[in-house]
């Protein structure tokens, strides 16, 4: 399947194949203590060692991370500037663009920071139905994305336009239960300027 060029995520995409130096320099190199929590809270559900394929790695923080605490980590990205970073780094990563190429695989845990936000509504429900058959039964899910209503184009850390769709939790509480996964957690962190939810699934039965 081929991304029609106007879609909002290829332009997200274009952005971070052009700003990925601007992403790495802006990103932390340590964790904030929300993602840490969402670490452990996963580790709560499946425990390492377990399978876990990482969508949009970008710097390879998480899957590094993940790694260390024992998880055998398949490290991703859409967006070659990424991939190709990885790969100087001597990691394995394969490029995989959740809208429009095929997961391969079955694994414990399918985890994705910060990805899904540059989705439309409509786009997160096909992207999580497609995933439901590549977890596990006891497997998780495991995905955030920023709170507010709307959505929009910013330009923050990249100075380039990224779009964004902003999620409030009833909506995506039923968004993700009416796509075949069962809900375990989810969690809103408000930080300095952000609102982040985090959701913990598993394959419905
Ligand atoms: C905000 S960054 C988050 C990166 C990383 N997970 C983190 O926490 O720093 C968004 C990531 O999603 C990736 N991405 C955007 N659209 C994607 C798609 N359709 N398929 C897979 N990855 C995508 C981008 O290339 C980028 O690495």
């Amino acid at each position: 399947m081929t991304q029609s060029p106007e879609s909002t995520n290829a332009a997200t995409l274009a952005a971070y194949e052009a700003g990925a130096g601007a992403y790495v320099e802006g990103t932390p190199a340590t964790p904030p203590d929300r993602l840490t929590g969402v670490f452990n809270l996963l580790a709560t559900h499946v425990r390492p060692p377990a399978t876990l394929l990482e969508i949009g790695s970008a710097t390879g923080r998480d899957a590094d991370l993940l790694e260390e605490r024992g998880y055998a980590v398949t490290r991703t990205d859409a967006a070659t500037s990424f991939v190709n970073l990885l790969r100087r780094r001597g990691l394995a990563v394969d490029r995989l663009n959740v809208l429009t190429d095929e997961v391969r695989g079955v694994y414990d845990v399918i985890y994705a920071n910060a990805v899904f936000l540059h989705f439309s509504r409509g786009e997160l429900v096909g992207v999580l139905a497609r995933m439901l058959p590549h977890v596990r039964a006891r497997g998780l899910l495991v995905f955030t994305v920023k709170g507010g209503t709307g959505e929009g184009w910013s330009t923050h850390k990249l100075d380039l336009p990224r779009h964004f769709t902003y999620w409030q939790e009833p909506a995506l509480r039923r968004l993700v239960a009416s796509t075949g996964w069962q809900v375990l957690e989810l969690t809103v962190a408000t930080g300095a300027d952000t609102e982040w939810l985090t959701v913990i699934a598993r394959p419905a039965v």
